[in-house]
């Protein structure tokens, strides 16, 4: 019994995993508005991921790959909408899709980065992870600075 819930976990991860990059029948279910999203999910794991100094250990590590699995999942929730007014009107737009897209590609590059122990690649992806939050808000939420 213990070995089929076991493999059944593994298969609910794997397929996870391969459905991260499509939109996959996977996608997940908004539960919560954009602007919450935005600032109880995506703000503490992006100021993770920028925060990074010198991980020593696997557990160290840990902490930015799971900092980075959130900011990949946090856009994969916006790319589908949220419970806000607006939220699935800005998600029907290409533009929107285009920059959460964005957003979900630089989280690739941080967990990569992060499990590969690579600071430098660490950088360089956390200085990907910015330009789409900026333009997106320039385009979506104008007066937010
Ligand atoms: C696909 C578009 C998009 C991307 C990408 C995006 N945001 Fe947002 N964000 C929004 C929108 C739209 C709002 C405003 C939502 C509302 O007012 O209902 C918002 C709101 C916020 C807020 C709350 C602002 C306020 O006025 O209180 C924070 C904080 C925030 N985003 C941080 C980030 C960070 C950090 C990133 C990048 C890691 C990011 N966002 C990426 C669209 C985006």
């Amino acid at each position: 019994m213990l070995r089929i819930i076991l493999a059944t976990a593994l298969l609910v991860i794997f397929a996870t995993a391969i459905t991260g990059r499509t939109d996959g029948e996977a996608a997940p279910v908004p539960t919560m508005s954009v602007n919450e999203l935005m600032e109880t999910v995506v703000t503490p794991a992006t100021n993770t991921l920028w925060g990074i100094e010198d991980p020593q250990s696997d557990d160290e590590w840990q902490v930015f790959i799971d900092a980075a699995d959130v900011v990949i999942n946090a856009g994969q929730t916006i790319k589908v909408g949220g419970t806000g007014p607006d939220d699935n009107t800005w998600s029907a737009s290409a533009e929107w899709q285009a920059f959460a897209d964005r957003l979900i590609g630089a989280g690739f590059d941080a967990k990569t980065a992060a499990v590969n122990k690579d600071l430098e690649a660490m950088y360089t992806a956390g200085e990907v992870l910015y330009p789409p939050c900026e333009e997106c808000h320039l385009q979506f939420h104008p007066d937010f600075q």
